[in-house]
């Protein structure tokens, strides 16, 4: 397998995507194409439509995929419906979708994603896009920097990080990579466990806004719900519990054919039960896979299939 990204619980993705010949699936995170090759050599007579917003992982997937004829599209999953209109697809059979970053785009120093990695301030997964780490660390004030570390990285230290960049900001602009984690550590510490566990979190947490990774999650779930055909499978594997949180819930709402607040005695809303959730709890990497690949010790599997719309 490629060293660019292995792919993480490839065999129960396989298994739960229940792939079937002549029918359509999507793979909404192509990445280094692992999971697509894999579903690709397990049945070689399906059509697969696979996104990625990075046009390198593209370009990479392309050469491993070569000897299948995938549509390959560049573009954010948040767009999945209307990019698959335009292909004149109507619906859809299976989804995998395989959260956040490639070891390659963490790995790549330029693409600043890593604290340990001195680079310039980016970590866009689409470098079309405008907006980077650049420009939300040096412009969102105090109170938004803060929110950010709180509400997507959970960190405890948000607000007295947050002061000191606005501190150092006096300075002029903090453009690298080092530089933010140097600010990080003056404030807790250098070398402990909990300082480079804050540093992670941090780096997540900007990640996470600058892609506005959990609102084209949210989005995207929606529609990939919608778009299945009845027996079809939807599978996500995320890595951590922002992610994995949206991922239950989005199941649950869709896997309920009442939505009425307990105090109204007759239903009155509109909601169908759409899915039977596979996976009544998430499911984890073996500790064979841990061993073998360290990235797969944070994944949480969910899965579920689309019924016949019913209250
Ligand atoms: C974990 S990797 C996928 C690895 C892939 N399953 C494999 O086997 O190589 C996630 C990929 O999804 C892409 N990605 C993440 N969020 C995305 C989004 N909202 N839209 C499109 N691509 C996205 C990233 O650029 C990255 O290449």
């Amino acid at each position: 397998m490629s060293s660019y990204h292995v792919p993480v619980m490839a065999e129960t993705c396989l298994e739960l995507l229940n792939l079937r010949a002549g029918k359509v699936y999507v793979d909404a995170t192509l990445g280094g194409g692992g999971h697509a090759l894999a579903m690709l050599q397990r049945q070689p007579e399906i059509s697969l439509y696979a996104f990625d917003q990075d046009p390198e992982a593209l370009e990479q997937a392309g050469k491993i995929l070569s000897g299948y004829t995938p549509v390959l599209i560049k573009s954010n999953f948040r767009n999945l419906r209307t990019e698959l209109a335009y292909n004149k697809v109507k619906g859809i059979d299976g989804i995998l979708f395989d959260l956040g970053v490639s070891s390659h785009q963490l790995d790549e120093a330029e693409r600043g994603f890593s604290f340990d990695k001195n680079a310039d301030l980016d970590m866009r997964m689409d470098p079309d896009q405008e907006f980077s780490a650049l420009e939300l660390v040096n412009t969102y004030d105090v109170q938004g920097l803060s929110r950010i570390f709180k509400d997507y990285g959970e960190e405890n230290a948000a607000g007295r990080i947050a002061r000191a960049i606005d501190k150092e900001r006096l300075n002029g602009q903090i453009q690298s990579t080092s530089q933010l984690a140097r600010i990080i550590e003056s404030v807790v510490g250098v070398g402990s466990t909990e300082s480079l566990k804050t540093k992670v979190r941090i780096f997540q947490a900007i990640r996470i806004a600058v892609n506005d990774e959990l609102a084209a999650l949210s989005y995207s779930l929606s529609d990939a719900i919608n778009l299945l055909n009845p027996g079809g499978r939807i599978v996500v594997l995320s890595y951590h519990s922002l992610e994995d949180r949206i991922v239950k819930h989005a199941f649950r709402l869709a896997a309920t054919a009442c939505i009425c607040p307990p105090a109204i005695m007759h239903c009155v809303c509109d909601h169908k039960k759409q899915l039977k959730i596979l996976t009544t709890r998430p499911l984890m990497a073996s500790e064979a896979e841990i061993q073998e690949n360290t990235r797969s010790r944070s994944a949480k599997l969910r899965a579920a299939e689309k019924i016949k719309g019913e209250k």
